[in-house]
């Protein structure tokens, strides 16, 4: 098993999470894209057959608000830099195998890298529904709701940190 940079070899047609959104975006946009340095997509695959994607990860510097008044806001003010986790998904017959948690694993420890030398005050996701925050939450529960809705979440780089040092 082993997590690398998408590249034309990997087969992106026969990837399916069970969302069309994802799916499409993994045909269609993601090599491109990190073609041009706009984004970061890894792949998961098997060594055995190192062209079918079991799932995959999309990074993206980017900037965040926190909620007016909170804890976060006053440490860091407006447009927060972080790194978002733009996407995560695994191929539907491979679920419940640990693979999302391996992936997000992997997130979280290029984004540590990062900041350290760029710097970054963590990881945000936007969940795509309320099901999929109780995946995140049940990685770790110091992800922090920061939208109004509860499906944007950040989980704080010194967080992160102790992750990637346990
Ligand atoms: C959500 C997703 C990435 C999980 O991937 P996965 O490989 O099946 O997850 P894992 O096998 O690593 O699961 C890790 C743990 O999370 C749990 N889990 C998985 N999905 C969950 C969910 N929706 N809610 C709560 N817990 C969940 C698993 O039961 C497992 O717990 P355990 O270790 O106690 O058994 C995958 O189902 C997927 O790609 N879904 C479609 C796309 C999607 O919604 N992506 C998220 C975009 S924000």
């Amino acid at each position: 098993m082993k997590i690398e940079t998408i590249t034309k070899q990997h087969d992106r047609k026969n990837f399916d999470c069970g969302h069309e959104e994802l799916n499409n975006y993994l045909r269609s946009t993601a090599r491109q894209s990190d073609t041009k340095r706009s984004t970061r997509t890894w792949v998961l695959v098997d060594d055995d057959v190192p062209t079918a994607i079991l799932g995959y990860i999309t990074l993206v510097p980017s900037e965040q608000d926190f909620p007016e008044g909170s804890k976060a806001a006053r440490t860091f003010g407006k447009n927060v830099p972080i790194y978002r986790l733009a996407k995560l998904a695994v191929d539907k017959n491979q679920s419940g195998n640990g693979f999302g948690h391996l992936l997000l694993t992997h997130a979280i420890h290029l984004a540590v890298a990062a900041s350290e030398s760029v710097g970054g005050t963590g990881v945000v996701v936007d969940c795509k529904n309320s099901d999929v925050v109780g995946f995140y939450m049940r990685y770790t529960e110091h992800f922090m709701p920061i939208s109004d809705d509860g499906l944007t979440l950040w989980l704080p780089m010194t967080v992160c940190a102790k992750i990637v040092n346990c």
